[in-house]
């Protein structure tokens, strides 16, 4: 029998120290990874990202990040071994958007995107619950500052300016060998409204497949121009283990660049991110 495992994560660039987020979010969620639960992996990365995305800490659902117009607009995605994918990009108004991508997985669609997805997640019961927050208003006029005053940080030179991204996501293996991943985000601190980052591109923030799952997190254009969820995957695939290749594709990406990885391939697990900083959690079962 397979060995269930999950891993979570807070976000590349978020503090080690909140590790306690994506831990409890482990714990809670690989009760969904014993055999006989009827599509354990997938329910376990949902879970976990709910405990993530209701996390002020972490930049997903509550806690997310405003956009510089002042509107708050979200992206997730959850896929499976089985080929199964939903995703939102810059939806509104809901506070967990991994629901919706649940309920996307159900439609005919893949993706759903801005007032479509927002209406969609509405009109099939989820709440009209914008997940504003001071902090994250906060970070938003702290932004704006930066952006007055010229003193942009080393990736927020285009704006000039994107910086404070982060991301959560998890990836899990079941007890019946098959794989899930999760990822939900506020994007990056910088943004026009309309952005979408990596999170809710299959093949960019996360991958999943025969071989495992992959998450990403970090910066989002970086990771969408490498493909690096399928960077990581494809290693996986060709033999290597996932700690490997999650660490080969972080150094494939240099500063002033900030990127993570978590991955689990059918018998290992593996995460890295740019100079060790990322809040991340594990849990194997035996
Ligand atoms: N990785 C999150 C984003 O760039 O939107």
């Amino acid at each position: 029998m397979t060995r269930p495992a999950i891993l979570a994560h807070g976000g590349a660039g978020a503090p080690n120290e909140d590790s306690d987020g994506p831990l409890a979010a482990c714990e809670h969620a690989a009760t969904f990874l014993v055999d006989g639960q009827p599509d354990g992996a997938l329910r376990a990365v949902i879970e976990a990202a709910v405990i993530l995305e209701n996390d002020e800490r972490f930049n997903a659902g509550t806690g997310a990040n405003y956009r510089l117009d002042g509107s708050l607009q979200m992206d997730a995605i959850l896929a499976t071994s089985d080929g199964r994918i939903g995703s939102v990009a810059a939806i509104e108004r809901v506070r967990n958007p991994i629901r919706v991508a649940r309920l996307v997985i159900d439609s005919p669609h893949v993706m759903l995107c801005g007032d479509g997805a927002t209406q969609f997640a509405h009109t099939r019961g989820i709440a009209d619950d914008p997940p504003l927050t001071d902090k994250a208003r906060k970070r938003m006029e702290a932004a704006l500052e930066r952006l007055k005053s010229g003193e942009v940080r080393p990736t927020e030179q285009k704006w000039r300016g994107k910086d404070m991204h982060g991301t959560i996501g998890a990836v899990a293996r079941a007890a019946d060998g098959t794989f899930a991943v999760s990822c939900s985000t506020g994007g990056t601190s910088m943004m026009l409204r309309g952005r979408v980052g990596d999170s809710p591109i299959f093949g960019a923030g996360v991958m999943c497949g025969p071989a495992g799952a992959v998450c990403a997190t970090g910066d989002g254009e970086e990771i969408i121009r490498r493909l690096a969820s399928m960077r990581v995957y494809m290693r996986i695939e060709q033999g290597d283990h996932p700690q490997a290749a999650c660490e080969a594709v972080v150094k494939e990406i240099p500063a002033p660049y900030t990127v993570g990885f978590i991955a689990v391939s059918k018998d290992a697990h593996g995460m890295s991110a740019t100079a060790d900083k990322m809040a991340r959690g594990a849990k194997e079962l035996t």
